[in-house]
């Protein structure tokens, strides 16, 4: 394989995770595709998911430009805002959330989890936090600046030059691990929702030499056109920002529109029936708001035949366990006999 200009790292994430076969699921997907899963729900217990191997490279930048604050934004039940507030909290850091959402009763999730890390949080409502969200960053900035502390700021998801490296790596790892057990990858799946993780693999894809596999991202919100755009301006960013040659513009985004449903955050009566199915199946427990979403897009497009008659797909799981419990009434009707 060829050397990859990684930046510096900080080893958060207990790495590499484990490949797995899913053979009931890939029977409840018609059989057609031999289906394993990327165990990056694994990651770590708390500090888990997709968001840990990202904030291994942008919170050893924050460390080498000498920060003692970091400051992120996200949902209520941000995956990335709790990794972020737990990291911080090992390193030593404070983290300051502006999390897009309410509190009505006890913590609840990942938002329990933050409020466990010890971080400040400031909560805005969804136009509070369109409209006030530009300009709050960097006044926050500002503010910790002003009072001597050096905040270092991380966008939404660590979706960013800096933060999809943590995918470069995971794809090298995915390839090695498959290569070691003679196993053919013809598809990747990753649920996306703020572009990084799907951005990053197609980066290590590139840097590895391109080809096989085909990188497919699940869009949980907006739409496929929209991340096409996002993913390409990563990956700009990353030429830029680290002098590689990356080529966004002819590089294709595979994108599998169409799964998100009523919304962000929102899954219909089948996602929940995917869901549960993973957790009876194959004793894997996907989350309503990404993974869940992300896996049951990838069975319906198996099911329409989109991969082909026969191949391997491996979906990265994640993780996102904790946006379970705060939608735990959409689970609470017994399931359905062969769902
Ligand atoms: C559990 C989980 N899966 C997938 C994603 C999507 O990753 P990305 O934001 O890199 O697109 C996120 C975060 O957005 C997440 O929290």
């Amino acid at each position: 394989m060829n050397r990859i200009p990684y930046p510096k790292r900080l080893p958060l994430a207990l790495t590499p995770t484990p490949l797995e076969a899913m053979p009931r699921l890939g029977e409840f997907a018609g059989g057609r595709q031999t289906i394993l899963f990327k165990r990056d729900d694994l990651t770590g217990s708390v500090l888990s998911g997709n968001k840990l191997r990202k904030l291994e490279f942008s919170l050893a930048e924050a460390l080498q430009l000498g920060a003692d604050t970091v400051i992120t934004v996200g949902a209520v039940q941000s995956n990335h805002c709790r990794a972020t507030a737990l990291c911080c909290a090992r390193l030593g850091l404070k983290c300051h959330l502006v999390l897009r959402g309410s509190q009505s009763g006890a913590a609840d999730g990942n938002l329990l989890l933050d409020r466990l890390a010890g971080a400040t949080i400031t909560l805005l409502d969804a136009e509070g936090y369109s409209t006030r969200q530009p300009e709050i960053v960097p006044r926050l900035m500002a503010d910790y600046a002003a009072s001597g502390g050096r905040p270092y700021y991380i966008p939404v998801g660590a979706s960013n030059a800096i933060g999809a490296w943590g995918y470069v790596r995971g794809y090298r790892e995915l390839m090695a691990q498959a290569g070691r057990r003679g196993i053919t990858i013809d598809h990747v799946v990753v649920a996306t929702g703020s572009g990084g993780t799907q951005a990053g693999l197609i980066a290590g894809r590139a840097l590895t030499g391109g080809g096989k596999p085909e990188i497919w991202g699940v869009n949980v919100c907006d739409d496929g056109p929209y991340f096409e755009a996002e993913i390409r301006g990563i990956l700009e960013e990353m030429n830029a920002r680290h002098g590689l040659k990356l080529k966004p513009a002819a590089t294709p985004i595979r994108m599998l529109d169409g799964h998100v449903g009523a919304g962000y955050g929102i899954p219909d009566a089948a996602c929940i029936a995917t869901i549960q199915a993973a957790g009876r199946l194959e004793g894997q427990i996907l989350d309503p708001v990404y993974s869940g979403k992300g896996c049951h897009g990838m069975l319906e497009e198996i099911r329409a035949g989109r991969f082909g008659k026969r191949g391997t797909v491996v979906f990265i799981h994640t993780g996102g366990v904790f946006g379970l419990f705060p939608q735990r009434e959409a689970f609470s009707t017994t399931q359905a006999a062969g769902a």
